[in-house]
């Protein structure tokens, strides 16, 4: 919004007004000063921006420690090390790194939940909802592919479970073999995943996200919903500049969070993996499918996981009444809070447990 420079304004207000103008009048920043309904300011429509800040931190956090990893097998854990004790920062910018992709998880779940409970997946936001579930698997494959890079005992065994379940898909799951080739160590094809693919494919979806916001709208409060038809946009009373503003501020808050937990527990490292062994467990995010796998082997993990994503994908398309209150939307809250249970109840129980060996070589 242009700052109008009269007589009653201070010298430095001018000096900024002015400064404002130029730039408004060369980038068009004003026009991110569009109308937006009073609730996508409030923390829980800000969840998914704040998730977005998060993916910044990591992106510039995840360049710093390339210019000291090494791809390479015989020297990856050694890399590591390195960056730990010699190069400067290394071992801060390293638990920064990690502290965010753990809250960032954190974050695109509690996401996922406001976006459920407030029945914003209905039409016409079927699509979006979707595309989110592509980030939530991208997000998980961030996490998933770095475990392995580090190169201890528990990448190690990442990598293990990431080979036996490539072989189990066949041809699909080729790609996640050592015998996709010989010429490059799966170690390097999954860093060039996690520095290359994986970026690409979450900047694409990203953008994918924020146009069908942009285009549909924030979806509206169950108490501003009209008596009947699809869910609408509310009004716009507030601004987005506002909703950046804010944006902004969690980010940084979650970058002090990240912060002060890199200062006080620095990533773990553990010995120099070796092949064959198991005895870690997974990273938290991925303890729910342990006992399933305890249970019923590398097949468990791989269709509990691929039967969780269709559930989650089947949400818009089995819930599709207008309404958006979880009032009149008891069967599905019901269902969301059950799974979500069910889940907590895994993850304890993976917790609680000893390692279990699971693969066959
Ligand atoms: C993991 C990375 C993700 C990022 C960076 C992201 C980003 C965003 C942003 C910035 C918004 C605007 C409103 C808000 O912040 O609440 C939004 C809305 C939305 N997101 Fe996400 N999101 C992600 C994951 C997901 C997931 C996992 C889902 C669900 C499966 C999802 C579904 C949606 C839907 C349906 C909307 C529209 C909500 C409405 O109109 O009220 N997103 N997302």
């Amino acid at each position: 919004m242009a700052i109008n420079a009269d007589a009653s304004t201070s010298r430095p207000q001018r000096r900024r007004a002015t400064f404002w103008d130029a730039l408004d009048e060369r980038l068009g920043l004003s026009a991110l000063s569009y109308p937006v309904p009073a609730h996508a300011n409030t923390i829980s429509y800000l969840l998914g921006g704040i998730t977005l800040f998060g993916f910044i931190v990591l992106f510039v956090t995840g360049v710093l420690l390339a210019q000291f990893y090494n791809p390479n097998p015989a020297s990856a854990h050694d890399s590591v090390v390195y960056l730990i004790t010699r190069a400067p920062f290394g071992d801060f910018i390293r638990s920064l790194h990690f502290w965010t992709a753990n809250l960032v998880v954190v974050t695109a779940l509690l996401h996922l939940t406001r976006v459920f409970a407030t029945g914003s997946y209905k039409r016409p936001r079927e699509i979006n909802w979707l595309i989110g579930l592509g980030l939530l698997a991208l997000t998980l494959a961030f996490v998933f592919t770095g475990t392995v890079l580090k190169w201890d005992q528990e990448g190690v065994e990442a990598l293990a479970h990431n080979r036996e379940m490539g072989e189990l898909l066949g041809l699909w799951g080729m790609w996640f073999t050592s015998e996709f080739t010989r010429s490059v160590p799966i170690l390097t094809r999954l860093y060039i995943g996690h520095v290359t693919l994986l970026p690409a494919a979450l900047t694409f979806l990203v953008i994918a996200h924020l146009y069908l916001i942009k285009q549909l709208g924030i979806s509206p409060r169950a108490a501003e919903q009209a008596t009947s038809g699809p869910p609408a946009s509310g009004p716009g009373v507030s601004r987005f500049s506002v909703h950046l503003r804010k944006m902004t501020g969690y980010g940084l808050l979650l970058l002090a969070l990240a912060g002060t937990l890199a200062l006080f527990w620095p990533a773990a490292l553990g010995q120099a993996g070796v092949a064959g062994a198991e005895v870690t467990k997974p990273p938290w995010m991925f303890l729910p499918f342990y006992p399933l796998e305890d249970v019923f082997g590398i097949q468990g993990l791989l269709l509990s996981s691929i039967a969780l994503f269709v559930l989650l994908a089947l949400v818009p398309f089995v819930d599709r009444s207008p309404w958006l209150s979880p009032r009149q939307r008891r069967w599905i809250i019901l269902a969301g809070a059950i799974l979500l249970l069910a889940l907590i109840v895994l993850a304890g129980y993976a917790w609680l447990s000893r390692p279990v060996p699971h693969l066959m070589e």
